[in-house]
């Protein structure tokens, strides 16, 4: 069965933020897109490892590297721009209660 830990209260992040969650081993970035909707990936980027917590979120819940600018989908980790070749690891979210649970 899959378990989740609440890792944030839905205040915490406005659309378009995001939040390092240092409790994880890779560390993951917590992403609130413009539509108010959460994702959770790996925080170093598949391309050389640049912290995703500093990435740019577009619209259509899509997360820009802010180092290299490759794009990738948040809800898949499909990479969808150069120099984005390879996914990223995505991780389940669930909104209750007020909080942000990740799948772990
Ligand atoms: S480190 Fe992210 S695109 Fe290069």
């Amino acid at each position: 069965m899959e378990n989740f830990v609440r890792v944030a209260a839905v205040e915490d992040l406005s659309p378009g933020s995001t939040l390092r969650l240092v409790d994880f081993d890779p560390p993951v970035t917590l992403v609130r897109d413009l539509g108010g909707d959460f994702h959770a990936l790996d925080d170093a980027c598949p391309h050389v490892g640049a912290s995703l917590v500093r990435g740019v979120i577009h619209e259509d819940a899509v997360i820009e590297c802010p180092l290299h600018h490759g794009l990738w989908c948040l809800r898949t980790g499909e990479p969808r721009k150069y120099p984005a070749r390879v996914p990223a690891t995505v991780h389940r979210v669930e909104v209750r209660d007020g909080g942000v649970w990740l799948s772990v």
